[in-house]
Parts: structure tokens; sequence; C-alpha cells
């Protein structure tokens, strides 16, 4: 393998990035590495990889900033993702994470070693370009690379994922590699982003962030679906909520939320179920429940404009019917549980009040409306035993799902918590709930009580949906289901 080395900057005689940048370098290169001998400018060539470099100005070098080095000389590494071309030139098409770009081999104007690695490189081969760029808008990524130099790093052989159909099991047991494929790939940047546009949500309302534990002494959504470990000779469970560890945070800083991995042993193979979910969680401190309403959907909509905001090209990728999340504007509907059970009767929905809903009942009642819509007051004999009860009917608790259109579901699950110490005691009790597990919950209605509200949204279930992804197996990295721990 051919090596780039150059010297480091000071030896160069050259201070600093900006002389990088600015002034080019002669590299001489042979076979083997680095000839000593004194750097001199050279014609166009600007951007060698040097490994020396700090990571943030090698992020210049990646596929999606090349639009603004038109003409320039630049080394891109990568992998080959697809390629087309003849005995005279070659279209290789190279992808570094950060975008796709369509490189041209001719053989006359390369060496015989490049011109060989290009013919003979196969699919996700790692691999190492330079060239002069071209901005082209026809090019897919408007750019184009006229190639001078193509090295092979590694030669991919019987890369298992090629351009034919495969199923998803098969998928799922390579999700390692799988993550390179476009559509996996564009999901997962939407949720970056998604995650992103959270944090930024929340830090620009002056909340502040408390990481929750995830190994914790006691159920916050009931017992059914805990994981259980051994702690010393003790049981803990696996965290299915950062709510309880949430709720007195909000009494020491006012406005706070929780954002991490969180576990249910959900014993259903449903596609908006998963066993490892990642949760996003506010806590307000003296919000009442229409408050609650009021930040969730803000929320939301705030989430939805920046993934079109700033993922339009992956879900462009995706073919996601934009127009639909354009609808997603204050205000969203909102509906009582009541409501709720009248509309899905009349569309001939089999349930009655006191049942929960089901994913089919959340399908047929979110189609009612072109934006999420928002079910609250539902019975409290179906709900967690901390919400705080409606007080125009006791039996009716101040909690709210927002479903999201389209057949995505509940996204967000939310209250006002029950603020009354003897009537929270009460409920623990009630829930067959271990009393002595809760006493520190307790003591915030012990100390200084307040009324407060909080939610928790899935991450999952919001990609999916802003995704168009069916299964929210492929809206998390590495996804754990009933029937699947590997990779
Ligand atoms: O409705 P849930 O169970 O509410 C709570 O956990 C509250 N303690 C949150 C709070 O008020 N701070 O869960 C909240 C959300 C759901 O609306 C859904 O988006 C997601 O978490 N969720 C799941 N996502 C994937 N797989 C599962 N098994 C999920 N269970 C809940
Ligand atoms: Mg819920």
């Amino acid at each position: 393998m051919r090596i780039l080395r150059v010297p480091p900057l000071r030896e160069a005689g050259i201070e600093g990035s900006l002389g990088w940048f600015g002034k080019p370098l002669a590299i001489p290169v042979v076979a083997g590495g680095f000839v000593g001998r004194d750097p001199e400018p050279l014609g166009a060539l600007t951007h060698v990889y040097n490994p020396q470099l700090p990571s943030c100005e090698r992020e210049k070098l990646m596929i999606k900033n090349l639009k603004s080095k038109d003409g320039e000389t630049v080394e891109i590494r990568g992998w080959l993702y697809n390629k087309r071309g003849s005995g005279k030139i070659q279209f290789p098409i190279i992808r570094d994470g950060s975008g796709y770009l369509q490189c041209v081999v001719s053989k006359k104007e390369v060496s015989d070693e490049s011109w060989d690695a290009a013919s003979r490189v196969s699919q996700e081969s790692s691999v190492r370009v330079s060239g002069k760029v071209h901005v082209d808008e026809r090019a897919p990524g408007g750019v184009e690379l006229h190639v001078d130099e193509f090295e092979i790093l590694q030669f991919t052989e019987d890369y298992p994922i090629t351009p034919k159909e495969h199923g998803t099991a098969f998928l799922m047991d390579i999700r390692h590699l799988w993550l390179r494929s476009s559509k996996q790939h564009a999901v997962l940047r939407v949720r970056s982003e998604v995650e992103q546009s959270i944090r930024d949500f929340f830090y620009e309302r002056d909340f502040v962030l408390i990481d929750s534990p995830i190994l914790t002494p006691a159920a916050c959504e009931g017992t059914s679906t805990l994981f259980e470990t051994d702690y010393f000779g003790s049981t803990a469970f696996l965290s299915q909520s950062g709510q309880l560890y949430l709720e007195p945070a909000a009494a020491a800083f006012g406005r706070v939320y929780c954002f991490g991995p969180t576990f249910r042993a959900e014993k259903s193979k449903t596609r908006r179920h998963l066993m490892e979910f990642w949760m996003v969680e506010p806590e307000v401190a003296f919000l009442e429940f229409d408050g609650l309403q009021d930040l969730a959907e803000e929320f939301v909509e705030y989430i939805v404009a920046r993934a079109l905001d700033r993922c339009a090209e992956d879900l462009k990728v995706l073919e996601r019917d934009v127009s639909k999340l354009e609808n997603v504007r204050r205000p969203f509907p909102r509906i009582t549980y009541s409501d709720a059970v009248d509309v899905l009767q009349k569309k001939g929905m089999n349930v009655a009040f006191g049942d929960d809903f089901g994913g089919d009942d959340e399908t047929v009642l979110a189609e009612a409306f072109d934006r999420p819509v928002m079910v609250s007051r539902y019975p409290a004999k179906i709900k967690a035993f901390y919400m705080q009860p409606d007080p125009q009917n006791s039996d009716l608790a101040l909690g709210l799902d927002m479903l999201a259109p389209e057949g995505y579901g509940e996204i967000i699950g939310g209250s006002q918590r029950i603020h009354d110490h003897d009537l929270l005691q009460q409920r623990i009790r009630e829930h067959g709930l271990p009393i002595e597990a809760f006493q520190w919950y307790l003591d915030i209605r012990k100390y200084g009580s307040f009324p407060h509200s909080g939610f928790g949204m899935g991450i999952e279930r919001c990609v999916a949906w802003i995704t168009n992804s069916r299964h929210l197996r492929e809206c998390i990295p590495y996804p754990r289901m009933l029937n699947r721990i590997y990779p």
C-alpha cells in the first residue's frame, strides 16, 4: 500500500492550519513512504489527508463539504458504494458517511495502478481517491471528482448485501453491515437530528438535563414489564422511565429533562415495541395539565420542523411524503378519552368505556386527524399510579397520550402528578407496589409539595413516524427485540 506521509507542520516551516490550507505543499510520494525532502509549493494539491491533522480539520474533507471546493484537488477516504464503467472510463461512487461522491476515472489520465484499482474495485472495498472537484448540478450530490489517483485500501470479497432484495431477518442478522445501506443510513441520520433538536429545544427553554439511573429498586410503569437483575444479593430492575427521579429534580431545578435508554420486558412482537428504547422526559414544577398539553405540542412541532429543515435529503432517500409532516402545526386537536371511545365505536371498533386502546384503535383514531391528536382524561384504573385525578371526576386521570398520524400510534405519554402525600401513598398501595421502595419518592410530597407535570416520548416511535418506517426496529442502531439480542 502506498502511504502519503507529511512532515509535521512546524518541521515543514508552516505555522498552524491557516498555512496548511492556504499554501499548497509539495508531497513527494513513493511506494513505501515519505521521501525526506523539504515541501515546496505545488499546483493545486491542497487537501492531502494527514493523520496529524486534528479531526476537525479532517472533517473539512468530508464529501458533504466538497461543493465549496470547486476546482481544488482533494483526497477522500471511504468505501465503494457502486460503480459503472467501460474499458476507457470508470464511474465509481464513493461514500464516506457524509454523502456520496461520483468519481470519474479516465484510463488515459491516471497511472496503470490507479486504473487497475478503479477497474477491479468491489462493493464496500475501502478506498482512497484524490482528484479535482467539479461542481456539477447533474451529478448525485452536486459534485464530481475527476480522479488523479485511486487506491484500494482493502479489497472486499463477497459483501453479503447486494443490490437484490433481501429479507429483513437476514438483514437484521447483519445489522452491523446494514447500517451502511442508504435507507438505514438516512433513518439513523434523522434520528441523530431528532435527538439534537430535542436537546436544543430544552436548552433554549432553560431546562436542566438530569441523567436518571438505569439500575433502579422499583417499578415506574407497572410490574409486568420489568427486567430483573441481581444487585449484590438484592433485586434491581432496569429502568422503565426516569420520571420518578425527575420529580425530585424538578423541585431542585424547576424545569428538568432526562434522556436515555429505558427497558420494558414486553413479551409481544408488535412493530411498535422494543425491549430497549430511548425516552426523553421533561418534568416541570408548577405546570398543570393544560400547560403540559401546550408543552407537548410545541415540542413535537419543533422536532418535526427541524427534521424537515435539516434532513430534506434523507427524507428524499426515504421517499417520505413531507406534505404530511408540513401539516404538523399547532394547535393539535385535543379530545377526551370518552370522545375517543365514541369515535372508535362509530368507526366500528370493538371498545367499551374503561378499555385501554390497542394498536389498531390508536391507528383508527389517529386516521381521523391530519396531525397528532392528544387524548386525555383516561379512566384512572387503566393508567399509572402517579397520575393526578381530574378535579371534575376523580375516576378520571389527568393523563394524556399523543397519537401520531398515519398509523404510528402513541408517541407521547404523560400526566400531571399526584402532589398530595396521602393520596399518592394510597395509590401505591392500591397498585400493590412495595411502599418501602417509594419512601424517597413520597418525600417530595412532604417537603414543599407542588403541582407538577411531565411526559415521556419514545425516540424510536417519533423517528418511525417522521421517516415513515413501519417497524421500530429500523429506527435504532441495534434493536433489542423478543427474539433478538444479536448483533
Ligand atoms: O407511556 P409511557 O409508558 O410513559 C412513561 O413511561 C412515563 N413515565 C413518561 C413520563 O411521564 N415521564 O412511555 C412513554 C413513551 C410512549 O409514549 C412511547 O413513545 C414510548 O415511551 N414507549 C415505547 N417505545 C418503544 N418500545 C416500547 N416498548 C415502548 N413503551 C413505551
Ligand atoms: Mg403510554
